[in-house]
């Protein structure tokens, strides 16, 4: 008996349908905001990933899956996707086409942490890049993207944290006031806080063990280090985020846990039930230099990542998402009915028209329990008396309208519903460009026969 490797997880089918289904969704509303997907290798050069992680991170001095492939190539699993997209857009020069570039990806990270619900050594996220923009209103959208989407999926209790770590003058000021506050206070900090202290000291704040200490409660805050144009900048992400109503706090501790990160950052929490411990979802900020450090051109990106198990952790099980839907029901009244019906499902299903037919269903009931359970949108009825006037009856199940189209009418209605073809008033009718004859009430003419 084999069994899986530690921190590793079989995703049965179930969770598998969870996880699609919620990858499906953040495709649609990252696909809104302009984003296009990429995909890179899970196998990276190591130098690459130490090097934008940072060698004081604790996924490069603890967390990597590091080894030597038979041709003696030092080779790391990904840990994380913004280093792996970061060298893709510069290998294949994607800089040189209109920017700013905004790039999506999804797939397994490989972190050797301590295994733990929601901490995982393989585990899946769907993160963002934007490249090539210095505004911060981008740092804005992007946050009010990571928002939405919790809003959308109608979680409960999540907050936003944002802080920045202003620009390279703000930072390096910063740093020296946190050596020299933590310089007497050594003896009171972890092991690797001392380490901290002489290779980054601001990791110093992002520790799990001291969190909570009073000395980094009292530590020193970037705000009062900050460059005017840092504060500025700061302001107008603020601002942003409060004229689109999205909550957040400034949390001057938040300082994330890979170097690559300049002036902004964020993360989206879920508070710990409880007392339990909290889980950050996402997490994302600002990376100006890391082009540059890898060998490319001077521009500013921006971007977050999800990590996709915790996400479907909280989401409930009876949202939309998740939740079987067709456009059409097909319900025949009278065995004449359904042998039509057949013939018409499919020629809905060739034009992408999804739609259902219980096949089984004995009566009228049974018909309406499986369109409820196939959440149908809309429900095509006919019995032996449509069939003789070669209509049939189409109910909104949105709106509660309903119509009787001629059925040569039905592909092209649906069609429109779907937005295949031109736009349509709803009622029907074929317009060709043409205002709808129909629009002030229905005249006796009126090939929707909603009037009739
Ligand atoms: P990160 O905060 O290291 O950021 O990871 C993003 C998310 O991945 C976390 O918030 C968490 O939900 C999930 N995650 C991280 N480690 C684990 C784990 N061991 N098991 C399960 N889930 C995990 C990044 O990776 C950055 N690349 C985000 C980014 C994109 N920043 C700018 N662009």
């Amino acid at each position: 008996m084999y069994s899986k490797v530690k921190g590793t997880n079989d995703v049965l089918m179930e969770n598998a349908k969870r996880l699609s289904s919620i990858e499906a969704f953040l495709k649609r509303v990252v696909g809104v905001y302009g984003y296009e997907e990429i995909r890179v290798p899970i196998l990276s050069q190591t130098e690459l990933i130490h090097r934008s992680s940072g060698d004081t991170s604790d996924i490069v001095k603890k967390e990597t899956f590091d080894f030597e492939d038979r041709g003696g190539r030092m080779i790391t699993l990904r840990p994380e996707g913004t280093a792996p997209v970061i060298r893709a857009v510069i290998e294949n020069k994607l800089y040189t086409r209109q920017l700013p570039l905004k790039l999506f990806y999804m797939g397994d990270m490989f972190r050797y942490e301590r295994p733990q619900k929601g901490r995982y050594r393989e585990f899946s996220q769907f993160g963002v890049e934007v490249v090539g923009t210095n505004s911060p209103y981008m740092d804005a959208e992007v946050i009010l993207m990571a928002s939405t989407i919790f809003k959308l999926l109608q979680v409960k209790k999540y907050v936003v944290k944002i802080n920045t770590l202003g620009d390279k003058e703000s930072r390096e000021n910063y740093k020296n006031a946190l050596k020299e506050y933590f310089k007497d206070k050594l003896d009171s900090l972890c092991e690797d806080c001392k380490e901290r202290f002489n290779t980054n000291p601001l990791r110093i704040l992002d520790c799990k063990v001291d969190a909570n200490s009073e000395i980094l409660l009292n530590a020193p805050k970037i705000q009062d280090y900050l460059s005017e144009k840092s504060k500025a900048e700061f302001e107008i992400v603020k601002k942003y985020l409060e004229l689109m109503n999205v909550p957040f706090v400034v949390d001057t501790k938040l300082v994330r846990g890979l170097d690559y990160y300049t002036s902004t950052v964020f993360e989206v929490v879920i508070d710990g039930v409880d007392g339990g411990q909290s889980a950050t979802i996402c997490g994302g900020g600002r990376y100006d230099d890391l082009i540059k450090s890898l060998g490319g051109p001077e521009l500013g990106c921006v971007g977050f990542g999800f990590g996709l198990e915790r996400l479907a952790d909280i989401v409930d099980d009876n949202i939309d998402i998740y939740k079987k839907s067709v456009l059409c029901q097909l319900i025949p009244i009278g065995d004449d009915a359904k042998v039509h019906f057949v013939k018409l499902l499919n020629e809905l299903r060739l034009q992408g028209v999804d739609s259902e037919m219980d096949y089984e269903a004995k009566n009228l009931k049974q018909h309406f329990k499986a369109a409820d359970a196939n959440n149908a949108k809309f429900i095509i009825i006919a019995g032996d008396e449509e069939l003789k006037a070669g209509t049939l009856n189409v109910k909104n199940k949105i709106t509660n309208e309903e119509v009787t189209l001629h059925e040569g009418q039905l592909i092209r209605y649906m069609m429109q519903v779907v937005g295949e073809s031109e736009e349509s008033c709803g009622c029907g009718c074929h317009h060709d460009g043409e205002e709808c004859c129909c629009e002030d009430g229905h005249d006796e003419d009126c090939c929707c026969h909603k009037h009739e």
